[in-house]
């Protein structure tokens, strides 16, 4: 049986509440202005409900652990991706945990395919990058590729890119969870929240 303390859409709107207004990692906006600004985007551009929810979970890994915000400036890197898909893989199937765990590698793929994404990279995404591993060569692009989900992972990158903007309009936490509650596995959809 599901009890209340095993709902995802509250756990999830928990460490919104708590959380969400710490610093984005030197960027101008904060962890939920970031994250609805990223899923407002996924929206803009149709993309499906997984991976609007994906857009707006893909940080959670920054929610979940007590480094300080400005962790890659003293050259650490926090391996929230990992952090992130881990903590959502017993709510949600791979189209929202894929995505999430691969948007730093999507970093990585992009920096090495295309030589002026680099260059619209803020300075604390360059910072964070050469911790991750640097712009991949060759070999781990192919490597990427060979994940089903690469696709909806770099779309997901660009959004999180775009996502940085001081005082964008978008919906509100709250407003999204009946598209959560849709795609969370089939045993948590009944619950109350
Ligand atoms: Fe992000």
């Amino acid at each position: 049986m599901t009890t209340k303390t095993d709902d995802p859409v509250a756990a999830i709107m928990r460490l919104f509440a708590e959380k969400g207004d710490s610093e984005y990692g030197g960027e101008s906006v904060n962890q939920r202005e970031h994250a609805l600004q990223a899923a407002a985007c996924a929206l803009r551009d149709g993309a499906d409900d997984p991976l609007v929810v994906a857009a707006l979970l893909h940080d959670l890994g920054h929610m979940l652990h007590d480094l300080p915000d400005d962790a890659p400036e003293e050259g650490i890197d926090d391996a929230h991706e990992v952090t992130a898909a881990r903590k959502l893989a017993p709510w949600f199937d791979t189209d929202v945990t894929e995505p999430v765990r691969l948007h730093v590698d999507a970093k990585r793929y992009l920096t090495g395919t295309e030589p002026a994404y680099m260059e619209q990279l803020s300075p604390p995404s360059v910072t964070s990058l050469m911790l991750q591993g640097g712009p991949m060569d060759a070999a781990a692009q192919e490597e990427f590729r060979r994940n089903p989900h690469w696709e909806a992972a770099v779309l997901l990158r660009r959004w999180d890119d775009e996502a940085k903007v001081e005082g964008a309009e978008t919906p509100t936490v709250d407003e999204f969870i009946p598209l959560i509650r849709g795609v969370v596995r089939p045993e948590f959809r009944g619950a109350s929240t």
